[in-house]
């Protein structure tokens, strides 16, 4: 039994905020934040719109272009660090009853910008093994909501947003997900870190005060080590399946920082028609920012049935992964 990547599904709210807001907001420019992420704007979900419900829109989607009915799913796998409770019920409970799916194993993955490939593991490992046959992954986030919007140097980044994919069994060798490698080194810990809620810091007036419910980041140590990652994640799954760099057609990198992706880009002597770039009009959207990309290039037309598509990512824990694929679903 082998699993394939059946059907993409995204969403992103409506609202957008654009640089030339943050400019209102705090002490920044549109040039600035163009020339050091390449990020001119990124969408924002109303006061009333949950991970959830971004989720539930995507997964929507991602079942009808697989199609099958909502019952036919047998796990759902939801990757956020912004769930709609912290920590029950998990945001993938949640969706399963709006999608009204019942009676079938659901969860969540905290793995930040590297959860929707994680997820990607968990649905081919379940797959492969027999144990299910129609996997539903969500990466969904509402960033907004742990953003300190005073804070300069974190709120010029995220975005609020959610993509979805339904992985299959198939014996088709052919159309199978061919290699994923995922990792993680938590003495990078504090990198990245929301700290609070949690054990460490329950809510008090002592959080609230120091704003420890925000996301906190060491921007510029994060940054030289997601190219080093990335670039050596990207090498290290190309050699071992004796694929070169240029026979990629769809590279997919978790959309941070347009920096970064160009120094990666460059390292594997990618050009830039194999890169595929969302970063400038959705900004981070930490899990969702890879199956949102995968989605506006299937919108768009430009994926096709069994291209090949090389997906990689890094973020909070540390976290990373990569995967080696071709897209199994039917062309749009
Ligand atoms: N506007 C204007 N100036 C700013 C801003 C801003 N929005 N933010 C920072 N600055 C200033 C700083 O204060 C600093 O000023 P100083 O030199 O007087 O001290 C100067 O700009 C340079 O700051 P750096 O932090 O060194 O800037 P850098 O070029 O590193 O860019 C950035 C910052 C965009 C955050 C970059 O480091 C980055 O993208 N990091 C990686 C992010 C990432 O990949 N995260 C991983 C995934 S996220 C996840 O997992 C959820």
């Amino acid at each position: 039994m082998y699993a394939k990547f059946h059907a993409i599904g995204a969403y992103a709210p409506s609202k957008v905020l654009s640089n030339a807001d943050l400019e209102k907001m705090v002490d920044t420019t549109d040039e600035w934040i163009l020339k050091r992420t390449g990020i001119s704007q990124r969408r924002i979900a109303s006061d009333d719109e949950y991970t959830s419900d971004m989720g539930v829109k995507a997964s929507s989607l991602a079942i009808k272009r697989a199609g099958l009915e909502h019952s036919d799913i047998d796990l759902v796998v939801c990757a956020t660090v912004t769930p709609d409770y912290f920590n029950m019920p998990s945001t993938a409970c949640v969706i399963s009853d709006k999608l009204g799916i019942y009676n079938v194993q659901a969860f969540d993955i905290s793995a930040a910008c590297s959860g929707f490939v994680y997820a990607l593991s968990v649905a081919k490992a379940f797959v492969e093994s027999g144990m299910k046959k129609h996997v539903l992954i969500v990466g969904a986030e509402k960033f907004s909501s742990i953003v300190d919007y005073t804070d300069r140097t974190t709120c010029i980044l995220f975005g609020d947003g959610a993509g979805a994919a339904v992985i299959s069994a198939t014996n088709d060798k052919s159309e199978s997900i061919i290699d994923i490698h995922a990792s993680a080194d938590g003495s990078y810990a504090d990198f990245l870190v929301t700290p609070a809620p949690g054990s460490i810091h329950p809510v008090s007036q002592q959080v609230i005060d120091e704003g420890l419910n925000f996301v906190q980041m060491k921007g510029n140590e994060t940054f030289k080590l997601a190219v080093r990652t990335l670039t050596k994640d990207v090498k290290d799954i190309l050699f071992k399946n004796k694929i070169d760099s240029k026979e990629i057609p769809h590279f997919i990198p978790h959309q941070a920082n347009y920096r970064i992706i160009k120094a990666v880009g460059d390292a594997l002597k990618m050009d830039e028609k194999q890169v595929v770039l969302t970063v400038e009009k959705y900004g981070n959207t930490s899990a969702a920012s890879i199956p949102m990309a995968i989605n506006d290039i299937y919108e768009s037309g430009r994926l096709k049935k069994g291209e090949l598509m090389l997906l990689d990512t890094f973020g909070g824990g540390l976290t990373w992964a990569s995967a080696l694929l071709p897209f199994a679903g039917e062309t749009l």
